[in-house]
């Protein structure tokens, strides 16, 4: 029985992965700020101290920390605290568990969104050189600190892509305009969106573990434009779009800097988790949503 410990593991992902892990048969703790089960270990980055005594029996080490991206408008000190919350944490991480006798692998969440963003005519490999844009930096960032594990383990970085679910996220929240008759696709409706199932996203991380996997993989199984999203969501919900694009001008002034997130994009290719031997269970958005 493999020893878990998921840094970040209160989330959204973090609670679908220790469901997952601990059905596959692992031991699985959770390291979180705010602790309140029996397999949960304290540590705040901010004061940097951690219960180091509760896990220095981890073998794998999952990092899915990080600030919410859409939890606030993208302000330079709210930038900062999105940086900060995925780079600091994960060198914390490093000087306080890289040391662990018995630490096998460190598995870190990372984005997909580390290609910048183009006309979507090509599929991104993960050799592609990072993007310019604040995503991109942030993604080059985050895994360059990770690197830092490589010196006493294997490390692996998932490139976590736009993660659906019933009721969550973005189809969530694409849904509820639609469903209010006033679902439009966003700027161009052109930009593209990287995609996994969430119950795909963590087969695809215990599948990770267990074949012991290294480097860098874009975890999409597919790709899907706003504007084909935003139709399949609409046809789903048996609703009518009949309202113009969303200028992306206009969605700059709601959102701010944050709007990059649902104007622009770019494909990202799976070719490589693939070839490792791992299969998507959920490729087609169509079905998927019915
Ligand atoms: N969901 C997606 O569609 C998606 C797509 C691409 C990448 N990702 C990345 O995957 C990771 C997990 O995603 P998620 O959706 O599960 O995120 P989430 O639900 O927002 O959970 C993130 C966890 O990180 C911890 N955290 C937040 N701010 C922190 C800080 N300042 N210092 C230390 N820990 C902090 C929190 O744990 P505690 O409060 O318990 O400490 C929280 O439970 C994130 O890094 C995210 O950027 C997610």
């Amino acid at each position: 029985m493999k020893k878990v410990l998921i840094a970040g593991g209160t989330g959204f992902i973090g609670q679908k992965l220790e469901d997952h892990l601990l059905a596959k048969g692992y031991e699985v703790k959770i390291l979180t700020r705010k602790p309140v089960k029996n397999n949960h270990v304290f540590w705040n980055p901010a004061t940097q101290q951690m219960d180091t005594a509760q896990c220095s029996d981890t073998q794998i080490l999952i990092n899915l920390c990080g600030e919410n991206l859409n939890a606030k408008r993208w302000t330079r000190k709210q930038k900062q605290l999105l940086i900060d919350s995925r780079v600091q944490t994960t060198r914390l991480l490093y000087e306080l568990c890289g040391a662990f006798e018995h630490l096998e692998h460190y598995v870190t969440a990372s984005g997909i969104t580390a290609y910048g963003f183009d006309d979507g005519k090509q599929k991104h490999p993960e050799t592609d050189p990072y993007g310019s844009d604040f995503l991109s930096q942030l993604v080059k960032e985050w895994e360059q600190a990770a690197d830092l594990f490589a010196s006493g383990c294997r490390v692996t970085k998932l490139r976590i892509a736009v993660v659906f679910e019933k009721g969550y996220g973005a189809l969530q929240k694409m849904s509820a305009p639609i469903r209010l008759g006033a679902g439009a696709p966003l700027g161009t409706g052109k930009q593209q969106i990287p995609w996994v199932h969430s119950t795909d996203l963590v087969r695809l991380v215990e599948f990770a573990i267990a074949n012991e996997l290294e480097g860098t993989y874009n975890t999409n199984a597919g790709n899907v434009s706003n504007k084909e999203l935003t139709t399949f969501l609409a046809a789903s919900l048996n609703k009518k779009l009949w309202l113009p694009n969303i200028p992306a001008f206009v969605l700059k002034i709601v959102l701010g800097d944050m709007a990059e997130m649902v104007v622009c994009g770019a494909k990202a290719s799976h070719e490589k988790i693939i070839r490792k031997g791992f299969v998507f269970n959920h490729s087609s958005i169509p079905d998927l949503l019915r």
